[in-house]
């Protein structure tokens, strides 16, 4: 499998301390509390990846309105209209206008999405914003086989990679299904250093079919472009 074609964070020094980046066609949770970079991440590899290798990507989201993503994107350089030909960002009220099905059923909703677009256009990446918030928007009456499904639905359609996002607080108490249905795992974290600072982490958890660290990474946005660096301790 080392000859997989690879996914690349486009998040500086961290692809190589993946064997080049993510395996095609894996299913990978980016978990972390809110405001932890979930969102931002997700789309930084979506944006790098359209522009450098012009592969296709498709955001879902459903919390934060397109209007709100966008803006939120271009404050971190990425601005959506670079690569507005490449990556589709949809909402919940888009895909409620959209897709003609129980509209109560968001699982349903998403999937028929998914495989409506699919049939036109060969997008690559795929980000839901996410697993969390579709979770709580739907009515699911057994989450593991509710997961396992979507899940084993995601892994059948071919050449597609995909990161789901998912808010960890909230899973705290409860057994975590998905971390062990996903591939990877990426986490994210927070601290805040005396009154003004706060810091960013970042760990592989878990890589399917990859060597790599599983330590703790600081995380940086200079401006510019995300980085990864070894953890400073003071
Ligand atoms: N241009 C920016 N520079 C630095 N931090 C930013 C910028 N834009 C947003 N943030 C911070 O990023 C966090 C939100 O990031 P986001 O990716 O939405 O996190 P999550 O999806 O995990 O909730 C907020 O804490 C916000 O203050
Ligand atoms: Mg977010």
């Amino acid at each position: 499998m080392s000859d997989k074609e690879r996914v690349k964070t486009y998040i500086d020094d961290l692809d190589s301390q993946m064997s080049g980046g993510i395996p095609e066609d894996h299913v990978v949770l980016i978990s972390g509390n809110p405001g932890t970079f979930k969102s931002s991440i997700s789309y930084n590899i979506l944006y790098h990846n359209a522009l450098e290798n012009g592969r296709k990507g498709l955001y879902i989201s459903f919390q934060q309105s397109r209007e709100s993503l966008e803006t939120q994107f271009r404050s971190l350089n990425m601005d959506p209209k670079d690569v507005e030909d490449k990556i589709t960002i949809v909402d919940v009220g888009y895909l409620r206008e959209t897709v003609e099905t129980n509209p109560d059923d968001w699982v349903e909703v998403f999937k028929r999405y998914v495989e409506n677009i699919r049939a036109t256009t060969d997008y690559e990446l795929l980000v839901v914003d996410s697993l969390t918030t579709l979770e709580m928007i739907s009515n699911i009456e057994d989450r593991r086989e509710t997961l396992f499904h979507i899940f084993e639905w995601l892994r059948d359609i071919q050449g597609l990679t995909s990161f789901l996002l998912t808010e960890r607080a909230r899973t705290k108490e409860t057994l975590r299904e998905e971390e062990f249905l996903a591939d990877g795992t990426i986490i994210l974290s927070k601290e805040r250093l005396g009154k003004v600072e706060t810091r960013r982490y970042l760990a592989i958890d878990k890589m399917r079919s990859t060597k790599h660290k599983t330590s703790y990474f600081t995380l940086l946005f200079d401006g510019e472009r995300f980085q990864v660096t070894r953890v400073i301790s003071d």
